[in-house]
């Protein structure tokens, strides 16, 4: 099924695993079952040993990404301007915890460490739109922009009120 992806590479030789799955989530944006066990057939290595590697480097994902990727700042000037009350706002409003996918697959939620932006903590980025000096009254704003149907974020709306 993955034959294109391992033309390029010796079947057998163990040392082309990250190689192989740096490949496969360049193509699926993670890494579908599927082409993990492939890949444990094709370099002869046990599945429970790709997912060990797998799951060990932060940059393999095992689940697929949401439509918009929403990134929480968790540094130190974003943490001191409060940034754990922003997360928890997208959480409530999303649903869903950091790290995780919304059941709608509209958005991934992920915390990350200083990007750099520290003059204008604290920062969300959503894609590549950043929005610094963010507060919790910001999200269901920046939500909606994201989010297709009227519905839906009006809901967002609801739910960041309730919480407060
Ligand atoms: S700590 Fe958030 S941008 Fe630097």
């Amino acid at each position: 099924m993955h034959s294109n992806i391992f033309s390029n590479y010796p079947p057998k030789d163990k040392s082309n695993l990250i190689s192989l799955l740096q490949e496969v989530q360049n193509i699926y944006g993670y890494l579908p079952e599927s082409a993990l066990m492939d890949i444990s057939e094709f370099l002869d290595m046990p599945l429970s040993r790709i997912y060990g590697v797998a799951t060990f480097y932060n940059q393999f994902r095992l689940k697929p990404l949401g439509k918009n990727i929403i990134r929480v700042c968790r540094g130190t000037a974003c943490h001191v301007k409060g940034s754990a009350n922003l997360l928890f706002a997208l959480e409530t409003a999303l649903n869903c915890k950091a790290g995780e996918t919304t059941r709608d697959k509209n958005f991934t939620l992920e915390v990350v460490a200083c990007i750099g932006a520290c003059s204008i903590a604290p920062v969300i980025v959503v894609n590549d739109d950043y929005y610094g000096r963010a507060t919790v009254k910001d999200i269901p704003r920046i939500l909606k922009k994201y989010t297709a149907s009227e519905v839906s974020s009006e809901k967002i709306e609801e739910q960041i009120t309730s919480e407060q």
